[in-house]
């Protein structure tokens, strides 16, 4: 039973069509939608809608509720269409008229941002755990190998001298940059949207400030319709971090596989991080990070996908928006797996030093050349066409 049924069929391919993949998707927001239900209960029975009893009995259930979800024994049918509806639904078999009680004050549209904000805010905490964890790897990798020359490549070809601290410490600033914008987007998502209904309010007197703290936010996001307007551009916003920490991944995949090039050989795989060829014995192939490279133009098209669909809506909820969904919960999985294998990665990377410092081959000092003709007193551009012309010749 839908929670909107009034005795009109709808057309089951209808149903099939604007359901999509909603429970599946919502399978994954049960716990928090329940979480936010069990704080909605309170709250109603604060404002005397619901007896002490009656909001104790619907929390029971609730519980009842994510037990089930986790042990892999609650459904969500087609019919229900959703996870808010088989809630309701189950309410309601387990306790009659007090489970028809739970959605007063409530629309499905704060629902689900207020579910999809607990969601989004234990696996934004999760990245950021992740964050950290390789900026540590980042750092121990410094400690133990830092001193260690290397070429710097600009072209992709030799440059200047450079060492491991730089090499690394620039992979560490960069995931320090992406914690700054998850704390920003932390912040955005620290507003609690419960009791906001469709967009419009609730004719009825409840308590929202009660709500955000007992869902743990720090303040209460004020207007009813920019609730629903925030809907998909916070979702853009968290992709948009997301994205960057990949795209920054992808440059780290490129760095190392470029490096642990067995003809340059600075770094190397262990065989284990490797994978083999079905056909030629001896390859030892990096496709670990070649997948994290190849996943920021996913991250790219997920974030690019999320930003479209919310242009060219007017205010308030439009079904559009439950397609963000799926994209958000890809790249949270996507990015949190990668953040995980980057960091195995560097932990067990080797370097040799032999072929670091083999690699140092004398046209990388050329511009400390012309800087010591400089410290002279010869003018920058004498000094580079000299040393220019001693590189030339030396060919
Ligand atoms: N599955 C829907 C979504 O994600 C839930 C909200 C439905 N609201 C509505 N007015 N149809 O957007």
């Amino acid at each position: 039973m839908r929670l909107w049924e009034k005795g009109i069929p709808t057309d089951q391919k209808v149903l099939a069509f604007t359901t999509g993949d909603d429970p599946q998707l919502d399978m994954q927001l049960i716990e928090y939608d329940c979480r936010a239900s069990m704080a909605h209960a309170r709250m109603l029975e604060r404002v005397g809608v619901l007896s002490r009893s009656e909001a104790r009995a619907i929390c029971d259930v609730l519980a009842e509720i994510i037990d089930r979800a986790r042990e892999g024994t609650f459904t969500i049918s087609l019919e229900e269409e959703d996870g808010h509806t088989a809630i309701e639904n189950y309410l309601t078999k387990r306790l009659g008229d007090t489970g028809k009680k739970i959605h007063t004050a409530r629309s499905r549209n704060d629902q689900v941002v207020t579910a999809l904000r607990l969601f989004y805010r234990e696996q934004l905490d999760g990245i950021e755990t992740r964050l950290q964890e390789l900026i540590q790897a980042f750092q121990s990798f410094s400690r133990q190998w830092g001193t260690i020359p290397l070429p710097g490549y600009t072209h992709t070809r030799k440059a200047m001298p450079t060492t491991i601290t730089i090499w690394v410490g620039a992979h560490q600033a960069a995931m320090e940059d992406n914690r700054l914008w998850l704390h920003t987007v932390q912040t955005l998502l620290d507003q609690c949207p419960a009791g906001t209904g469709a967009g419009f309010g609730i004719p009825l007197k409840i308590d929202r400030e009660f709500l955000a703290r007992e869902l743990g936010f720090s303040r209460i996001q004020e207007n009813p319709l920019h609730v629903q307007n925030s809907r998909g551009k916070l979702e853009g916003d968290i992709l948009h971090v997301l994205s960057n920490i990949q795209l920054d991944l992808n440059r780290l995949a490129s760095d190392l596989i470029f490096f642990t090039l067995p003809e340059l050989g600075y770094f190397e795989l262990p065989d284990a991080f490797t994978t083999g060829s079905s056909i030629m014995p001896h390859k030892k192939n990096p496709d670990v990070l070649e997948l994290i490279r190849g996943y920021a133009h996913r991250l790219l098209g997920l974030e690019q996908e999320v930003r479209s669909l919310t242009a060219n809506l007017i205010s308030g909820y439009h079904r559009d928006l439950q397609l963000t969904k799926s994209a958000v919960f890809q790249a949270f999985s996507i990015v949190g797996q990668s953040l995980e294998m980057a960091t195995l990665v560097v932990q067990h990377l080797q370097v040799n030093e032999t072929r670091c410092r083999q690699a140092l081959t004398p046209e990388l000092y050329a511009t400390e050349a012309v800087y010591r003709l400089v410290e002279k007193g010869m003018p920058f551009r004498e000094a580079y066409r000299q040393v220019a012309e001693q590189f030339r010749k030396g060919r």
